[in-house]
Formats: C-alpha cells, structure tokens, sequence
C-alpha cells in the first residue's frame, strides 16, 4: 500500500436521524474494510450520538460540521466540542457554507479549530476563495490569510496532525457547482502545502493531510485524488447517494493501492 487516502462526506443539513442511520447501513453493506482509505461520515448534529452506538469503527469514524467554542455555559441552542469528544474524531471547521450564511469570522474559526484540538478531535479546516477573488487575482492572499489565523497559536505537533480541506466557493455545489480543473486545484494545494512548510517546516508540511473539495462526485473523483500531494476529498451532495459515495471510496482505494486485492 502506498499511502491512505481520508474521504469525507458532508452530509449538510439533510436526513434526519432515522434516515441518517439507514444510509449508514446502506453504505455498511457496500463498503470494504479498506487499509489504504479513511472513511468519514458527517451527519448533523441529531444523528451523531445513534450513529455513534451504530457505526462500524473498523470501517467509518465520525466528524462533527461545527460546534461551538466555549467548552461549557450558558449558550442557548449551542453544542460544544467537549460534548462531542467521545463520538467524533474529526470535526468540519470553517466551512464556506457556515463563513457565509452564519456570518463565521476569521477569529472564530481560529477559536474553533483550537477548541477543537483541546477536546482531541481533528479539525478539518475548509479554506477556498470565492469567483470574486479568483477573478481579482486574490487566491493566494485569501488562502493564507484564512490559514494563518486558523492556526494561530498550534505548534507544529498540533498541525502536522490537522486536515485542510481547500474548497475554492465558486466550486461547491451549492454556490455554483462550477468544476476546478484538477491543475487548478493543484496549484492552490501546492500553495497550503508551501505555506505551512513556511510557517511550521518540511516535515509538517508533509504530515499535515491536504482535501479537494467542491462538487466531487464518483465520475471526476480520481482526477483529483490523483493529482501529486493530494490526500483525499471531501464531498457534499454526492455522500447522501450511497452508490456514489461507495463508487467514490472504491476509486479511492483504487488510486491509493493500486488496486490491490480488497482487504476484508
Ligand atoms: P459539494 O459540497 O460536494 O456538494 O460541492 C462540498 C462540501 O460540502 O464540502
């Protein structure tokens, strides 16, 4: 086996708990006990702890799509991360669907990736620009400075063992859907990958786990898990259809073992 490849699905706000757990065993009858791929499955908040008792940890982990950054107090309507510290392994940070609708700032993405970090759950930091700041040349600038703040105050340890998810908006299904060329998303990994070699030195820079994501479906998947440094996807609308989302793990382990016999 050559390396693991970590695809996650992003199940958004859609299906409520008993329809999250029937999809759960749907993709439990599909999919393999890979060595080479990572599974990640990130139903809402409400489905997390009856996934939890009923997912097959050899197979899938779990990851939260936010919580909130206080560990405890009076809150009204939030979850913190250290509620969710026995049931996920990874938790979904800055999503652009949350820095847009929610009004998420730079500063509390920060806050929430180390709060995340304290209660022993992974961030899966999302960064991306929109078409506006494509257009105006500004990619770069938007991805350091939305990774520069992110990670403020980690020590390398802490980085190196992160994921950064880079979904350019523009991309996502639900802000337009228009696909990135996999030379294009290259390109802005490239830059994540140089600026945390920058930041933290080679050697995070090569454990720290890099995503595409953006509208990835079980047909264009392996162009993107194919392109050199990238480590895996993250994927929206395509993870509620489990013939898509079981394709896409299939095409991972294919490109991550060379299609090596399946390991049961
Ligand atoms: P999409 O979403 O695959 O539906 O574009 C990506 C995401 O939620 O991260």
């Amino acid at each position: 086996m050559d390396k693991r490849l970590l695809v996650v699905g992003n199940w958004k706000m859609h299906l409520n708990a008993s329809q999250a757990s029937l999809l759960l065993h749907r993709l439990h009858e599909r999919i393999k006990i890979y060595r080479s791929v990572e599974v990640v499955l990130s139903p809402s908040m409400l489905a997390l702890q009856p996934l939890s008792i009923q997912i097959d940890r050899r197979k899938f982990r779990l990851a939260a799509q936010n919580a909130f950054h206080k560990d405890e107090g009076a809150y009204t309507g939030e979850v913190a991360f250290s509620m969710l510290r026995d049931l996920v392994h990874y938790a979904i940070i800055g999503h652009s669907e949350r820095r847009i609708h929610f009004g998420e700032t730079l500063p509390m993405i920060r806050d929430k990736v180390s709060a995340s970090i304290r209660n022993g759950i992974t961030p899966i930091l999302c960064v991306g620009e929109t078409i506006t700041e494509r257009r105006q040349g500004e990619t770069n600038q938007v991805l350091h400075d939305q990774i520069a703040t992110a990670l403020h105050g980690l020590t390398a340890k802490e980085v190196a063992n992160l994921v950064i998810a880079y979904e350019p908006v523009w991309a996502i299904s639900t802000f337009g859907g228009q696909l990135a060329k996999p030379d294009q998303a290259q390109t802005a990994m490239d830059f994540v990958r140089k600026q945390i070699a920058g930041l933290y030195g080679k050697k995070t820079a090569e454990e720290i786990r890099v995503l595409y994501g953006g509208s990835v479906d079980d047909n264009i998947v392996s162009g993107y898990l194919q392109i050199p440094g990238c480590d895996g996807v993250l994927v929206g609308g395509a993870s509620i259809n489990y013939h898509k989302f079981s394709s896409i793990v299939s095409a991972a382990h294919k490109v991550a073992s060379g299609a090596e016999e399946d390991e049961d």
